[in-house]
């Protein structure tokens, strides 16, 4: 089979390029076993790329990001790049990306492995089954508007300004991805903003209710402010199914959410673009979690979010949905078995490092397929 997949790598920065090595084992299997070749590309993003190039992300990358099937991305950033200026450091490569590649919603699921509930902060009972998916508008709002910036204003005094600001096209666009991928699921989106605050929230509102109006009377939409959504996150999380909300509470409430599964380390996400006439879609993958400057290169890094990461990657942008539901099934059973990385670590499992959870992840792939 021709290598006609284009994937490019970026692993970035802290334990990123641990973790990617073990999706590269996952690719050479597939490779050998299902016959399916993916022509695999790697460059730098992040920090690495600053020491590098003095910028996180060159040109180059960027051209060569557009021009992909799929990025899937480790990591970025870490506390030796602390000083370096805004617009040089390692999360702006990322957001570059985000921006030019305009991937505006971000799928960002919080489930529950039954293996790992006894994990999350919150009682078993609450936690155990959920499965709610946060669709995150990512390429607008605050993280983008302008004016920004902090500015002197005498007598040692100083004043900055941070703009949220959103357009209907923008609303309406993450809101019907939103109604779109509930219908795969439970059909029930959740819009969360603060229309009692904000003006924004108020047009977000109006645009997430027109947005349903037109072709969505199968999906239930409910509207809450972004506090409530908090509380209610850790009140009562198996009431979500899908929650669509901008770019600054989607960032806040997916690390709500991501705690409530037990361990960040677990945790996928798909950043994807608008599809084109011939339906493909600029599509970014990349774990939930951080660079964990704390653990990087000794090993021990969970690799399963990226894993699963590269299984949304199957889906989403090859088509392969019968592939990710092998690899989430191969990282289930690992877990069941009683393998664990450090970070989810607990009595009476064994801990294992970064690439032998890797390997037993591989090792279960060929019991499924063979
Ligand atoms: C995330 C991260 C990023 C964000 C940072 C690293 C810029 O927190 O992807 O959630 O705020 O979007
Ligand atoms: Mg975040």
């Amino acid at each position: 089979m021709p290598a006609n997949k284009k994937l490019l790598m970026l692993p970035g920065d802290g334990i990123g390029p641990e973790v990617m090595n073990q999706v590269r084992r996952v690719i050479d299997w597939m490779d050998k076993t299902r016959h399916v070749s993916f022509d695999v590309a790697e460059d730098l993003v992040g920090g690495c790329a600053y020491d590098a190039h003095g910028t996180s992300l060159t040109d180059t990358t960027l051209a060569d990001a557009m021009g992909v099937d799929a990025v899937l991305l480790g990591a970025v950033g870490g506390p030796k790049w602390d000083n370096v200026e805004r617009d040089l450091r390692p999360e702006a490569g990322l957001l570059k990306l985000r921006k030019e590649m305009d991937l505006f919603a971000n799928l960002r699921p919080a489930t529950v492995f039954p293996a790992l509930a006894e994990a999350s902060s919150l009682k078993t009972e609450l936690v155990s089954g959920l499965d709610m998916l946060i669709i995150r508008e990512l390429t607008g709002g605050v993280y983008f508007g302008t004016p920004r910036g902090i500015e002197d204003i005498g007598d040692g005094q100083k004043r900055a300004i941070d703009t949220q600001v959103y357009t209907t096209a923008e609303i309406d666009r993450v809101c019907r991805a939103a109604f779109d991928l509930a219908r795969k699921r439970q059909s029930r989106v959740t819009s969360v903003e603060k229309a009692n605050v904000m003006e924004t929230g108020v047009l977000w509102r109006e645009v997430a209710t027109a947005a349903h109006a037109d072709g969505y009377d199968d999906i239930e939409l409910n509207h809450m402010y972004a506090d409530n959504c908090a509380m209610q996150l850790v009140r009562e999380p198996k009431q979500f199914d899908v929650i669509v909300t901008d770019n600054l509470f989607g960032d806040v409430l997916s690390d709500c959410a991501a705690m409530l599964t037990g361990s960040l380390g677990m945790l996928p996400s798909a950043s994807l673009g608008a599809a084109d006439e011939s339906g493909r879609r600029k599509a970014m993958y990349e774990p939930v979690h951080g660079t964990a400057p704390d653990i990087a290169g000794e090993d021990k890094a969970n690799p399963l979010a990226m894993i699963m990461s590269y299984a949304m990657c199957l889906r989403y942008s090859f088509d392969m949905g019968d592939d990710a539901d092998m690899v989430e099934q191969a990282v289930e059973t690992v877990l069941g078995s009683g393998l664990r990385t450090g970070d989810i670590m607990q009595p009476g499992m064994t801990e294992v490092s970064c690439q032998a959870m890797g390997e037993a992840v591989t090792a279960e792939l060929d019991k499924l397929a063979g």
